[in-house]
């Protein structure tokens, strides 16, 4: 497999890099209050890291472009009419597209374009069956520096009528080091999805309100009544769905999207995966701002519809906004 590596250059000073497996985000650093660039996405040392077995089996999705279903669907497959498509599953879920999904696959480079706003564009044919999902897909994932903002622009066709929901998995720590536990979170969001012990959406949704998930206004994250999260928000209206400022470095990320659900994984640890800067990080080291359609919305009709038929284009843009303060 040849693994490439290539590097955006923003004239504010974003700098990211990406690889071709799993279109992955392997470094994003941006400068702090004092113009030190600070390392504010989790990634392994090397790029031929991504292809470890250890890697593989901690599943973490470190950056990566996950699809073609992100989060959970339930059922064992999903109906479209009266045909029904059972996807590869264990005890009748499967998540984040299955194994050797969108996130394993090596995507073909399009297009690399330096200047003010440099962009690198990659590409990958999904076949109808992969997985078991129908449709064969054409998938685009571009990634732009805009100043201080990352845009990642993700879209896809299909010659069938399907299901998609992609999204990015890159996991946050704008400090560089230590625990996101005390960072301000905001998240526009009065509603989440409840879900079962399998973590499957159960078609509810609950207030936010005297919940530990109310992030409505900035309030320090925290892990009481909770072992981390791994919940989707109902993003309401507005530009800003969500933000997070770690106080050491200044830095502040706001997130915004087109999709109408972000889910915020916090993982405690990252077990014996060797990321970099291993060393330097706490319980609770990072959070992923997931931005994506509804899990299982294909299994749930009272969720946006996650159907695209031929002719349509799916698109899902993401932009994180880096300030300081
Ligand atoms: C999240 C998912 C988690 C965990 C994680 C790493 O999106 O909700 O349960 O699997 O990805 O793969």
């Amino acid at each position: 497999m040849k693994l490439t590596r290539n590097q955006l250059i923003s004239p504010f000073g974003l700098k990211l890099e990406v690889t071709n497996y799993g279109a992955t985000i392997t470094r994003l650093q941006v400068p702090d209050r004092n113009g030190i660039l600070t390392d504010v996405v989790v990634g392994l040392p090397h790029v031929e890291d991504y292809l470890s077995e250890t890697y593989k089996n901690y599943n973490f999705c470190l950056g990566a472009t996950i699809g073609r279903y992100a989060g959970r669907i339930s059922k064992g497959g999903f109906s479209l009419g009266d045909q029904f498509f059972e996807l590869s599953h264990t005890d009748s879920v499967q998540l984040h597209g299955g194994e050797n999904a969108l996130n394993q696959q090596l995507w073909t480079v399009d297009a690399v374009e330096e200047g003010a706003f440099p962009f690198i564009q990659f590409s990958l044919k999904s076949k109808a069956g992969d997985n078991g999902f129908p449709g064969n897909l054409n998938l685009i994932a571009k990634y732009q520096l805009e100043n201080n903002i990352l845009k990642i622009m993700y879209s896809a066709t299909t010659d069938a009528p399907t299901v998609i929901n992609l999204t990015n998995h890159a996991y946050f720590n704008l400090d560089g080091q230590g625990s996101t536990c005390g960072n301000e979170l905001f998240v526009n969001a009065a509603k989440y999805l409840e879900l079962d012990e399998r973590l499957v959406p159960t078609g509810s949704l609950l207030d936010v309100k005297d919940t530990p998930f109310d992030y409505t206004e900035k309030t320090e994250l925290h892990f009481k009544g909770h072992y981390g999260m791994d919940t989707p928000f109902v993003l309401n209206h507005g530009e800003i769905k969500a933000s997070l400022y770690a106080q050491r470095s200044g830095i502040q990320m706001n997130v915004m999207t087109n999709q109408p659900a972000v889910v915020l994984f916090t993982p405690h640890d990252f077990g014996n995966l060797m990321v970099r800067n291993k060393e330097n990080f706490q319980e609770f080291p990072a959070i992923c701002f997931e931005c994506q359609n509804f899990p299982d919305a294909p299994n749930q009709p009272n969720f946006p519809s996650a159907l695209l038929l031929p002719g349509e284009t799916y698109y899902n843009e993401i932009k994180y906004q880096f300030e300081v303060k």
